[in-house]
């Protein structure tokens, strides 16, 4: 996490207090070490990163130079992919509800999953009116990986509407299936990811067995590095990229020890929170400190809007700047923000000393932050890339204006 004070400084006499700092060395360092843990597990391993967790368009063109993959679910999120330069075949469209560009996409060779049948049944007519060209599509299987609940994404495998695809499929000369896809949220045990490759193994096995498919892809849902305070709100002995890689390893490379690399499928995996929360910090600046009854609040120039996914489940790791020489004891203090909720807390049971213009520097804060803040109260803050001392602005400060452009005067 962010702790030199005088990058803090410089980053917020340039750019204003909030602000989302990306820490680029650190990111790109990590995403090779993911990578690589992958990778030497399985020799046709691809990395496909998850849009929706962070799409800040500088991001995602760092991971098309680093080699990875786009991983998309709307076509907002696929036109930023085009955006930063990716073509059809490096991008994987997914989703329960895709846009008229998942249909370009299909028909220039694209990879997309489909997640339904009723999706399945206007791309069987997509074939069949565009009958010149050969159509290859995935699909997102809905298995049970032990997991504590019934997901609502993909097609069912236990109640015959995995054969009614196939079926489907099969009215249309021109439409194939080249990839299984795998995805279930909140299940981020080792166990959980040789389940999946295990569950698509069979799949393969039962219905493809002798077909050569392009790619089988789990989606994501890992422990990524975090600092100390948050990882032990998870537990005990998190596992590693490593612990990850080489479980799905054993599965895979067992079950094509005999193929040649050409016939074997590509493996993807799709990180999101796994690769980008913990390289982005987020600097506040506290504005007031209130004891109200016996309780210390201390206010904060942000919201809890801004914090992204891990705040609502755990503490988020901070640290402390201190700026102003008048420093007041705080006991169990709440940290909260600028919006009238009353829930709007960001931070509980703080104890040491704070002043106004004191700095807090949350950690953790990549995924669901700058993409998930709505225009409640105040829009968002800017964002900067930070490599060493250097500081690059990839985010302006949302305006008034920009909020109330979609809005009729
Ligand atoms: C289909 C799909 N792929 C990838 C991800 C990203 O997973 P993670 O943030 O756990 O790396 C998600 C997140 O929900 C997802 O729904």
């Amino acid at each position: 996490m962010i702790n030199n004070k005088q990058t803090i400084n410089n980053a917020l006499q340039l750019y204003g207090s909030p602000i989302y700092v990306f820490d680029k060395r650190a990111f790109i360092e990590n995403y090779r070490a993911f990578f690589s843990a992958m990778k030497t597990n399985y020799e046709k391993y691809e990395l496909s990163y998850s849009y929706k967790t962070n799409y800040a368009p500088y991001i995602c063109k760092l991971v098309k130079e680093l080699g990875g993959y786009a991983e998309v679910v709307s076509d907002m999120e696929y036109y930023i992919a085009k955006k930063v330069g990716y073509e059809d075949d490096h991008i994987i469209y997914n989703g329960p509800i895709k846009g008229k560009l998942g249909n370009e996409m299909l028909l220039n060779g694209g990879m997309l999953n489909v997640d339904n049948l009723d999706e399945l049944t206007r791309i069987v007519d997509l074939a069949k009116q565009n009958s010149k060209i050969n159509i290859k599509i995935g699909l997102r299987l809905n298995v049970d990986i032990g997991q504590s609940f019934v997901s609502r994404f993909g097609i069912d495998v236990t109640s015959g509407d995995f054969e009614k695809a196939l079926g489907l499929i099969q009215t249309a000369d021109n439409l194939d299936v080249q990839g299984i896809h795998i995805h279930v949220g909140q299940s981020r045990t080792v166990m959980a990811w040789t389940n999946r490759i295990k569950e698509a193994l069979k799949i393969i096995d039962k219905y493809f067995d002798g077909k050569k498919l392009k790619y089988i892809d789990l989606g994501s849902g890992m422990f990524g590095e975090m600092d100390d305070e948050l990882a032990i709100q998870f537990g005990k002995d998190l596992p590693k990229y490593l612990d990850y890689a080489q479980a799905i390893g054993m599965v895979i490379n067992e079950h094509y020890k005999d193929y040649t690399y050409d016939n074997k499928p590509i493996l993807f995996t799709e990180p999101g929170t796994t690769l980008i929360n913990h390289y982005i910090d987020f600097i506040a600046t506290v504005s007031s400190i209130k004891h109200i009854r016996g309780k210390d609040f201390v206010v904060l120039d942000c919201s809890k809007h801004n914090l992204g996914e891990i705040s609502y489940l755990k503490k988020l790791p901070i640290n402390v700047i201190h700026n102003n020489k008048n420093q007041e004891q705080i006991v169990d203090g709440e940290f909260v923000g600028y919006t009238c909720l009353e829930h709007d807390k960001m931070y509980i049971g703080y104890n040491g000393t704070l002043g106004t213009g004191d700095n807090i520097i949350f950690g953790n804060v990549g995924g669901y932050s700058n993409v998930d803040k709505p225009p409640f109260i105040l829009p968002n803050c800017a964002m900067i890339s930070m490599e060493g001392e250097s500081l690059e602005l990839i985010k302006e400060k949302e305006s008034f204006d920009y909020i109330l452009d979609t809005y009729v005067l």
